[in-house]
């Protein structure tokens, strides 16, 4: 028996070391940890349960026989992140560099499967090369297999991926599917064709940082949420994350003890509206002031920054918030606002995560570039996502709201629970100036008449009061008091039941 126990030890061993010292020493040599300290930085100390330790390809090609490292270059199973159950998946960049060949695969779609089962979220570390070319279509038939999986649990379980090294190719589309995607700064890549093929067919000259790292993800292309400086503050800011998230699309999301007073009166909160309607003010810092701690987790925060989202507790409760950024476009929507945004409301619905929305916006961005580039679908997803919505809503304007953007930022209309304003609110078609110029265009000569009639126009409706005659806002509350208008708002809609009509799924403009 002992022998026994020993050879397991030794096989034990002999898989924890990958594909080597070596190779580990030039994973650290380029500022990676390894797949296993990666999984050890993620889970609670002690938590993490393996699964098929010792499976191995069965790929005889290329000499592949000779090849067969324990766990074929990934390492999956389940732990906690704060008592609560992920199911994980670690990419071993030192085991053939983390290629996913047909066994990789399956390895990935047990947890996967189990993840669903259970009802656990399903995090994964990726650091890989890609399809194992040596095994050429059984690779490629398992990405597929993976794929299918991220489909089924969309919506059901919460996906998380980490890019920690290399994804490219057709690799890239698992992330895609999964809820939120990571990347960390310098060490980590995405793209569908690389550099060398880039320059063969456009001829552009581009680097794989500057073609996919998480700059461009997450500045540009949007296809990231966030960029960590190294995979320990990556690692971290996940556990972070997971906090605010339920388990599965049946729980609600947890609650967390919180030491700071619902009924917090935040004084400073009457004077963030600056006299004149035209200057801009920091959105974060009502969000901010509303929030448990002020503690906020943000999502996307370098993409499309005239919208805000992100999570944060109000009594401990998880609240997704969307806010127009008065700081960036004067808060206007545009095409990468709305998609954002969108994205971000169908995140929370789908996980009974309630939604706080902010409200500053003068209108939809015009412009060709708009126009040409489908705002009217793109605005659409906004709307849509709101509109279908239904977690617990509430919305508070703090300033404008104007035109088809007061309509979509989750209105009465579209089945806000609790729509309040501030007294400085204005809700109108368009701003006064504009108003006038259309309605009395033929007085434009006469600035002294223009300016009466605009004056008119803003005393009639640069105020909150006609939506409120009208139930449209349900109560016109004093900006101190805000942390704790909505927090008993909310309080009041947990257990709010409503549903939608049956359908086989909807048909959001995509
Ligand atoms: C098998 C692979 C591999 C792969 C890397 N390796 N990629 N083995 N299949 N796809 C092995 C290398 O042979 C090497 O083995 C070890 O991993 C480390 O690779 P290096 O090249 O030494 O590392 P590095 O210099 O850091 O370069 C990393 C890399 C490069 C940029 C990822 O390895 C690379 O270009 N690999 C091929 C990428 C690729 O074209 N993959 C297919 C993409 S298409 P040793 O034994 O020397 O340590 C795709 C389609 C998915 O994935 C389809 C889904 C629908």
């Amino acid at each position: 028996m002992k022998d026994i126990l020993q050879e397991l030890e030794e096989r034990r061993s002999q898989a924890r070391l990958g594909g080597g010292q070596r190779r580990i020493d030039s994973q650290h040599a380029k500022g990676k940890l390894t797949a296993r300290e990666r999984i050890e930085l993620l889970l609670d100390e002690d938590s993490f349960e393996e699964f098929d330790m010792f499976k191995a390809h069965r790929c005889v090609e290329f000499g592949m026989e000779e090849n067969k490292p324990a766990g074929d270059g990934v390492i999956t199973g389940w732990g906690t992140i704060n008592g609560r159950m992920v199911y994980v998946f670690s990419q071993d960049f030192t085991v053939l560099g983390g290629s996913v060949s047909e066994t990789h695969a399956q390895k990935i779609c047990k947890i996967m499967d189990m993840a669903v089962q259970n009802g656990a979220p399903v995090i994964g570390l990726n650091d890989s090369g890609g399809a194992r070319i040596q095994e050429g279509v059984d690779a490629l038939a398992g990405y597929a297999e993976i794929f299918q999986r991220n489909i089924m649990a969309s919506g059901v379980v919460p996906q998380i991926s980490v890019i920690m090294g290399p994804c490219a190719g057709g690799a890239v589309y698992s992330p895609a599917m999964t809820d939120f995607i990571f990347m960390v700064k310098d060490t980590s890549y995405m793209f569908v064709t690389g550099p060398d093929v880039v320059k063969t067919v456009t001829n552009e000259h581009v680097t794989a940082e500057e073609l996919g790292g998480a700059s461009t993800h997450t500045k540009k292309s949007s296809v990231a949420d966030g960029a960590f400086e190294n995979d320990v503050e990556a690692l971290s800011e996940v556990r972070r994350l997971v906090d605010f998230l339920p388990l599965n699309n049946r729980e609600k999301p947890p609650v967390r003890p919180f030491f700071d007073d619902p009924a917090r009166i935040e004084s400073s909160l009457d004077t963030l509206i600056p006299d004149n309607p035209n200057m801009p003010y920091d959105m974060k810092e009502l969000i901010l002031k509303i929030a448990d701690e002020g503690d906020f987790y943000e999502i996307q925060e370098d993409f499309a920054g005239n919208i805000v989202t992100g999570f944060i507790r109000i009594e401990g409760q998880s609240v997704g918030v969307v806010a127009n950024q008065p700081m960036v476009l004067a808060g206007c929507l545009d095409i990468d606002a709305s998609r954002k945004a969108a994205r971000f409301v169908r995140f929370c619905d789908a996980f009974e995560i309630p939604i706080l929305t902010l409200v500053d916006v003068p209108g939809f961005l015009p412009g060709t570039s708009q126009e040409y580039g489908g705002v009217i679908k793109h605005g659409a997803k906004l709307l849509f996502a709101y509109g279908e919505a239904t977690v617990p809503k509430v919305t508070l304007i703090t300033r404008k709201a104007y035109g088809g953007a007061y309509d979509v930022m989750a209105s009465k209309h579209l089945r806000g629970d609790f729509n309040y304003a501030w007294p400085t609110a204005q809700i109108a078609v368009m701003g006064a100036k504009g108003a006038t110029e259309i309605l009395y265009r033929s007085e434009l000569d006469d600035p002294e008449k223009t300016a009466k009639r605009t004056e008119d126009y803003e005393d009639r409706f640069a105020n909150p009061f006609v939506a409120a005659e009208r139930g449209f806002i349900d109560e016109v509350i004093q900006p101190k008091s805000t942390r704790r208008r909505v927090a008993r708002a909310f309080a009041s809609l947990r257990n709010k039941k409503l549903t939608n009509p049956w359908k086989k799924h909807d048909n959001i403009p995509l």
